[in-house]
């Protein structure tokens, strides 16, 4: 398979924050944060593959502000690694107070994706064609996680 490079997957969706996604004070329910992280790295692990793809897990999710109802979110999904048939997605949100044109970093975290046939089976992804030293920084970074995710995972069955 051809490698393919970071730029070609990466999306940025946003959207206005109303008031049904929010709670009483005002702030953007987290599910509503994750709803949409989900959705953008989903957006770009199928434009990386080409194919369906589930989220297998999430890690080191962490809100970092508050976001508001009448702020701008801007939620940006790209690849990080490569497996065999798994990739790694960073997602980044920004929150824009469009009356201050203010931007905070609200809330960021690593999404695993699994890329699948026609039967619902994991089938093989491009690899990651890494252009830079800092993608290979994160390369190099998430390997460690997947490393560690694995080590955590075998030593916590059943409890
Ligand atoms: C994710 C899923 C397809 C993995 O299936 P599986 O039979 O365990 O597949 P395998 O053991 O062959 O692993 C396939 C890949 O997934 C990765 N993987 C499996 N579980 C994982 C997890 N919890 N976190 C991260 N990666 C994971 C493996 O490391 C492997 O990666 P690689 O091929 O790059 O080395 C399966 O567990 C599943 O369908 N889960 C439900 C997904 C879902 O419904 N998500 C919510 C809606 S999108």
């Amino acid at each position: 398979m051809e490698p393919k490079v970071r730029s070609a997957s990466t999306i940025t969706m946003t959207q206005i924050v109303l008031p049904f996604h929010a709670n009483v004070a005002g702030n953007m329910h987290g599910g509503e944060v994750m709803k949409l992280m989900d959705s953008a790295a989903g957006v770009a692990a199928t434009r990386h593959s080409l194919s369906n793809v589930v989220t297998a897990s999430v890690t080191q999710l962490s809100f970092i502000e508050p976001i508001l109802v009448g702020d701008l979110v801007l939620c940006k999904a790209e690849l990080t690694y490569t497996g065999n048939t798994s990739m790694e997605v960073y997602v980044r949100v920004d929150a824009e107070d469009l009356n201050s044109g203010i931007i905070k970093h609200v809330c960021e975290g690593y999404f695993f994706m699994v890329a699948l046939d026609r039967n619902g089976r994991p089938t093989k992804v491009p690899p990651l064609l890494i252009e830079n030293e800092e993608e290979q920084r994160c390369y190099d970074l998430a390997r460690k996680r997947i490393q560690h995710m694995k080590e955590a995972k075998s030593k916590s069955q059943n409890c």
